[in-house]
């Protein structure tokens, strides 16, 4: 049963909001490390922290791009659950949430709100009388930059899943995106704590923005257990935001790739495009969701689920469509009504259609086969570990598929739209 255990207190022992140098940004961040073998978050050991918070991840509240919620796990209670903000000067601002216990473990959670654009922040969670974490810095979202997210799907906890966050890293987005299928865990809380562990370098340090896959539905059937270990402010996980000139849309289709989709939902998506691109006027649309619409892949191939979506793609120009489901890479064409509307490979200028991705080798063990001969709206089809880098520059967005173990860009374009 849950249990809600604090809400309380909120210090704040001053607050200056100073740059923090941004250099020995990663030789300078802490860790949680733990004997054996860390590639799997914790080895034998995973429940062997008492009060030491572990897991750490941020992500949006409300979608707000400058309100973060972190997040951490204990294995006993603590009397409070404080994010720790700590200044150049050596002043300190401490921010109280709540814990809930959960399958006996406590799931921690603080918000922090009106975040100053742009600003490095040095900090660290847990209860300041029992055991905090070590430091971590995150720079907050900032306008009118040049903007780097990462984005894959299907992780799992092998050696695999974390090659994935540190290839990630070494682009230093300024969020991650999941696209479904995060840690094949179920009902397992264990495994659970295992993946919170493997990203939680990628995941303590920028938000880690996730959507909905059918193996998060394992377990209890729905996403009950999910909400605990990655809850989200809408607890669908539709839902989205906007950065500068651009539109981050997460769909969740549901446990079932060939489920038909409810009238209510596609209503939603429409209303979401519409202000996206009708009132916001916005340049660059992306969209993700677990299910392709376009695969060549024999395990699941084009989800029939989320081919109603495609005439909304359409009608409102979405620029770029990333999923998972099948576990390798795939790139379309821009294609409109399901017909390619360019063949260039590497460079596209005010594309009329939409380019879909398929980025599902983030470690769930690869789909190495696919339908021949490929169909013609493939580029590019491959079974590799891999994430998507994706840099949104004004009036240019350059995607690379970057391979997790040699480290090679192996496909890549852009897109200019005048
Ligand atoms: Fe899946």
């Amino acid at each position: 049963m849950k249990k809600y255990i604090v809400v309380v207190l909120l210090v704040v022992i001053v607050g200056f909001a100073g740059i923090l140098l941004y250099q020995n940004f990663y030789s300078s961040q802490g860790t949680i490390t733990e004997p054996g073998d860390n590639h799997v978050g914790g080895g034998s050991n995973v429940l062997d922290y008492n009060y030491t918070p572990v897991g750490i991840h941020i992500t949006l509240v409300k979608f707000s791009p400058l309100t973060y919620a972190f997040m951490w796990i204990t294995q006993s209670p603590t009397n409070l659950s404080v994010v720790q903000f700590r200044y150049p000067n050596g002043s300190e601002t401490m921010i109280s949430g709540v814990q809930i216990e959960y399958k006996n473990l406590y799931w921690h959670m603080v918000t922090v709100s009106n975040l100053t654009p742009g600003l490095i922040y040095k900090y660290r969670v847990g209860d300041p009388e029992l055991a905090m974490s070590n430091y971590y810095f995150f720079k907050s979202l900032v306008e009118n930059d040049t903007l780097v997210f990462t984005v894959y799907g299907d992780q799992g906890i092998n050696k695999y899943s974390r090659m994935a966050v540190d290839s990630a890293l070494n682009f230093d987005p300024m969020f991650n995106i999941h696209v479904g299928d995060l840690s094949y865990g179920g009902s397992k809380v264990d495994i659970w704590v295992r993946w919170l562990r493997i990203i939680e370098p990628l995941a303590a340090t920028r938000p880690y923005l996730v959507t909905v896959g059918n193996h998060e539905y394992d377990g209890a059937g729905d996403l009950s257990d999910m909400n605990i270990y990655f809850p989200s402010a809408e607890p669908s996980y539709n839902y989205w935001f906007v950065w500068s000139n651009s539109f981050f849309l997460f769909i969740n289709l549901g446990p079932h790739d060939d489920a038909k989709l409810d009238n209510n939902f596609y209503g939603w998506i429409n209303e979401s495009l519409y202000y996206a691109k009708e009132v916001l006027k916005l340049k660059w649309v992306f969209v993700f969701l677990h299910y392709p619409p376009y695969s060549s892949g024999i395990s699941h191939g084009s989800s029939p689920a989320a081919k109603p979506l495609l005439e909304l793609f359409d009608k409102y120009g979405v620029d770029l469509v990333f999923a998972g489901h099948e576990h390798n890479y795939e790139r379309t064409y821009p294609l409109k009504n399901g017909v390619v509307v360019s063949r260039n490979v590497s460079t596209y200028v005010s594309p009329s259609g939409t380019i879909y991705i398929v980025v599902g080798g983030a470690g769930g063990g690869l789909y190495k086969n696919f339908v021949e001969p490929a169909p013609e709206w493939s580029v590019y089809r491959e079974a590799r570990y891999c994430i998507g880098v994706v840099e949104v520059s004004g009036d240019r967005v350059v995607f690379k598929a970057v391979d997790t173990v040699t480290g090679e860009v192996f496909d890549e374009f852009e897109i200019i739209k005048k």
